[in-house]
């Protein structure tokens, strides 16, 4: 939980006026989430030539995304969310953005993705559908292209006695889905995990989980194991982009 078929019907009915950017208020603004939070976190693989976002919603990352390659796929699970992209993009005629069934990447070619991303999205969504992603990723991605998918670690957090969450869950995470489950999927697939981070979003300890992955090259020589990150707290970790927004950025703020 939450199932694809809750994600649908809570997306569908959710209020979507500022298109996501509300989320981004802890970040200072979505212009500092993509440059302080995302951007660092994936510009070794951009610009990029074929680039697949899954779960895009209304376009809150697409649009800085959508700079930085030349061909563009989004595909969300939500008929609202797909026709609101359409409509916000209208004209850049490099991207596409198409309804799946909240698993399958079949809108892609084999081999032909260079990056792939998903951003505040699969949070929601149950281990069955990251592996299923994560299955598909080993066949959609050309050898040596990256993805950088942002999940639940919630499951991580059970009390190892009773089974029982040991944080509250205000954000809809799914309460199964884990950093090690996600290792998992990617060694089962083919492909090699480069590196996990595990974040603080608004809950006492590390409910989410940034996995960056590879598929290999082919005779490409084994790298050393995935390493982990922690970090202590939220304010660590996006302090300063808010500050920045609030003081060095007031001129330009709007
Ligand atoms: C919280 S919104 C985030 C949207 C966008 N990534 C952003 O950061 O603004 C969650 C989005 O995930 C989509 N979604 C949820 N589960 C999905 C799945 N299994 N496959 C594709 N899209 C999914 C929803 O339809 C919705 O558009």
């Amino acid at each position: 939980m939450p199932s694809r078929e809750q994600n649908i019907a809570n997306w569908s009915q959710y209020d979507w006026h500022d298109r996501g950017d509300a989320w981004s208020t802890g970040f200072g603004s979505s212009s500092m989430l993509w440059f302080r939070t995302i951007l660092p976190r994936i510009f070794f693989f951009l610009p990029a030539r074929n680039v697949l976002e899954i779960a895009p919603g209304f376009g809150r990352v697409t649009a800085f995304l959508l700079e930085h390659c030349e061909r563009y796929t989004g595909v969300d699970i939500t008929p609202k969310c797909v026709e609101a992209c359409r409509e916000r993009f209208l004209g850049v005629t490099k991207a596409e953005f198409v309804r799946n069934d909240g698993l399958s990447l079949d809108c892609v070619g084999d081999g032909s993705l260079d990056f792939a991303i998903s951003w505040d999205s699969l949070v929601h969504a149950e281990p069955a559908v990251l592996e299923a992603y994560v299955r598909g990723l080993s066949a959609k991605l050309s050898p040596g292209g990256t993805a950088f998918l942002h999940h639940s670690n919630l499951g991580a957090l059970r009390d190892p006695a009773t089974g029982e969450l040991s944080v509250a869950n205000p954000h809809w995470r799914d309460a199964n889905m884990s950093a090690d489950l996600m290792r998992g999927f990617v060694g089962d697939a083919g492909l090699v995990l480069d590196a996990q981070e595990l974040v603080q979003w608004g809950a006492p300890a590390a409910i989410d989980c940034f996995s960056w992955f590879h598929r290999p090259r082919v005779g490409e020589a084994p790298l050393p194991d995935a390493d982990t990150l922690v970090h202590p707290s939220f304010e660590a970790e996006i302090g300063h982009s808010a500050w920045l927004w609030s003081n060095a950025g007031r001129a330009r703020r709007s």
